[in-house]
């Protein structure tokens, strides 16, 4: 069968120990139950492009979560199982995780017009599937362990880095795939072929979108801003005029190719500095895009994606209200460290980033820059113990007092504990005679 190619050794070259093992012993299991397992999808695509990935996705040509119980059970580990979908997720104590699904004819449900009567169960699947690139499946038993399955050309489309539909109703089927399309064709750096490029632009025309819900949306664009180079995938959506489908708010002006471009930028600056800190990048990008949005019509975006109220707050109202302290940055001709730092304290990363994604003012960038990498890092070794020691009673001096220390620190008007303890004393003294 020229279809099928042995690419054990392939696989051999390029898999980890570990993940070989695993799969020799899915096939085992497997052949004990005496049905057919295939490793598939994305983690046979990567192995091709020699991208890691070790997501693991089994496809059983028989009863799935049986399979899946099965193997759990004789490797120590968990299963979750979804019966109506006959999909299972294998879990191992240290949280490893396997995809379990049933090739099954009952599972699929395919318009009346697709030639899908004489497929075997394993190449129904890959029909079903997204993109032709997806749709390598690599036999596990041990009779035919390597055994590589191209029913669609999958091999092709990956040396010629083409991104193609499998049927003219993909897009009907899942309008979402549209934006999966641009995710891949950006990653890989394929293009789309001119027949699938043809279906967007009539999905976008005949507005398949109207019935997807927002959460859907939300999750492909989710999917999108969490990629390491979100910019040119978003730029590729506004080609396709795809980004009024995330919402029809979302204003567009001629600047967004040069934002994106900074929040790259930015973004880029920060993981560099701050190696260690973790943030929610994908939120400085969604930011990025409501930057033209005002509070009406980023909560009706929040409200529509079905967005957490946690984010809602971040991306309305404590960013429109940041807009308004960028300003100050912007223009105020003088601004001590105190200042800036009562500005911007307290501030999340994704909103100090976009802040400086979202200014032109090399002041303001200055500004924000120098709180982020060093003012917010500011201490004073003084406390309330210190101040009940110097007879301060406990009330609302405490706390000014301790605040007037920390600017004093923050513009270099005291660098150690003796000077603290000075100008703390020279403060209350102060206080004392003004409320005299
Ligand atoms: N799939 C699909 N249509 C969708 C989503 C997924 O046909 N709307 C198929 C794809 O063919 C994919 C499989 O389901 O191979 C698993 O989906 P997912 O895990 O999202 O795909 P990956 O290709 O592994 O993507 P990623 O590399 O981003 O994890």
């Amino acid at each position: 069968n020229k279809r099928s190619r042995v690419v054990h050794n392939f696989m051999r070259e390029r898999l980890s120990r570990n993940i070989l093992k695993m799969l020799a012993q899915l096939g085992e299991t497997a052949a004990e139950l005496d049905c057919r397992a295939y490793v598939v999808g994305g983690f046979v695509r990567d192995l091709f492009l020699f991208r890691k990935n070790e997501d693991i996705d089994v496809v059983i040509e028989g009863d799935g979560i049986a399979f899946a119980k099965t193997f759990a059970n004789a490797h120590g580990a968990r299963t979750h199982t979804h019966e109506k979908f006959g999909t299972a997720v294998i879990t191992f104590p240290d949280d490893f995780k396997i995809d379990v699904a049933s090739a099954r004819m009952e599972y699929y449900q395919f318009p009346a017009s697709l030639p899908v009567v004489e497929m075997s169960s394993i190449k129904m699947d890959m029909f079903r599937r997204d993109f032709t690139i997806n749709t390598l499946a690599i036999e596990l038993n041990p009779d035919k362990f390597g055994r590589l399955l191209d029913f669609f050309s999958a091999q092709k489309d990956i040396k010629d880095k083409v991104l193609r539909v499998l049927h003219n109703l993909s897009f009907v089927e899942d309008p979402t795939r549209v934006f999966r399309a641009l995710r891949f064709e950006q990653r890989f750096g394929f293009t789309i072929g001119k027949l699938t490029s043809s279906l967007i632009d009539n999905a976008v025309k005949m507005d398949f979108f109207k019935r997807v819900a927002g959460k859907r949306i939300y999750t492909e664009l989710k999917l999108i801003l969490k990629e390491e180079h979100p910019a040119p995938i978003l730029l590729r959506l506004l080609d396709y005029d795809l980004l009024r489908i995330i919402h029809p708010l979302i204003k567009i002006e001629n600047d967004l190719q040069r934002l994106l471009e900074t929040a790259q930028k930015v973004t880029d600056w920060h993981d560099l500095l701050f190696i260690d800190e973790s943030y929610e990048r994908w939120a400085v990008y969604f930011m990025t895009l409501l930057c033209h949005c005002d509070l009406d019509a980023t909560l009706e975006i929040c409200n529509h994606l079905t967005i957490a109220p946690r984010y809602r707050k971040m991306f309305g109202e404590t960013r429109i209200m940041m807009a308004e302290h960028l300003t100050r940055l912007e223009r105020r001709k003088r601004m001590d460290n105190a200042q800036v730092y009562n500005l911007l304290k307290g501030l999340r990363t994704e909103l100090i980033l976009y802040m400086m994604i979202c200014t032109t003012s090399d002041t303001a960038i200055k500004r924000i820059s120098k709180y982020h990498t060093q003012l917010r890092h500011a201490a004073i070794t003084l406390s309330g113990k210190d101040l009940l020691d110097m007879g301060l009673p406990p009330g609302p001096l405490f706390s000014r007092t301790l605040q007037a220390v920390l600017e004093a620190k923050l513009n270099g008007r005291v660098r150690n504990r003796e000077e603290e303890i000075a100008f703390a004393r020279q403060t209350i003294k102060k206080q004392g005679k003004k409320s005299r």
